[in-house]
């Protein structure tokens, strides 16, 4: 990815997640960026990246042939916002990993806005079950009919992902 299209990401989950989480949002995508299996999908407006959405991968550990994948960050520049480019970046983002063949996309997202996509509640595990408040956030789309049914147990994310304040949900509204 050319280094001007990963200054233009940084900057799009910088200001869509705004001044409190912008920076450390910003910070984990460009660290994802820089792993080989991370799936990035932008949407443009004129010449402008107005919106990107990331998947890396995610496992149970029990069943670590199951290829699942993780969606965040996922952010549309302020001035962007309400027009569409969140609608194109699940549809498009959601076929890119469907082209992978892989089984299933997790989300710890807001619960008003995933199951507009497939997204359902899911009683798996976050990788720090004990620090999911909020159970309503932890949502999957299954990419095939029962494709997650017979998985449990513990899970990983990528490395930068495994810090407990990520999934720690107690603080959101
Ligand atoms: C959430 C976000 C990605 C949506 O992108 P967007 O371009 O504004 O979304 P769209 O205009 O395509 O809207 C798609 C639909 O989702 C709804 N929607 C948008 N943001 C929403 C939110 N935060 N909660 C619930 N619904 C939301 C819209 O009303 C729209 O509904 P409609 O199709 O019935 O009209 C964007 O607002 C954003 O970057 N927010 C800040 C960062 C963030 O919170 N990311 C998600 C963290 S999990």
């Amino acid at each position: 990815m050319k280094h001007s299209d990963i200054q233009a990401i940084t900057s799009i989950h910088c200001r869509a997640f705004g001044p409190k989480e912008g920076a450390e949002i910003a910070q984990l995508a460009v660290r994802f960026l820089a792993l080989p299996n991370t799936l990035s999908v932008s949407v443009t407006r004129g010449s402008v990246l107005a919106g990107n959405v990331l998947f890396t991968p995610f496992v149970f550990v029990e069943h670590p042939k199951v290829r699942c994948y993780l969606l965040a960050p996922n952010g549309v520049l302020p001035e962007f916002q309400g027009h569409g480019v969140g609608r194109e970046l699940m549809e498009q983002g959601i076929a890119a990993v469907q082209a992978t063949g892989a089984a299933a996309v997790f989300v710890l997202g807001v619960p008003g806005f995933y199951p507009r996509y497939g997204f359902t509640p899911t009683d798996k595990q976050t990788p720090f079950p004990q620090l999911l408040t909020t159970p309503e956030a932890w949502m999957v789309r299954e990419l095939h009919p029962g494709a997650v049914q017979a998985l449990g147990g513990a899970t990983r994310a990528v490395t930068p992902f495994m810090v407990p304040e990520l999934w720690d949900t107690s603080g959101r509204g």
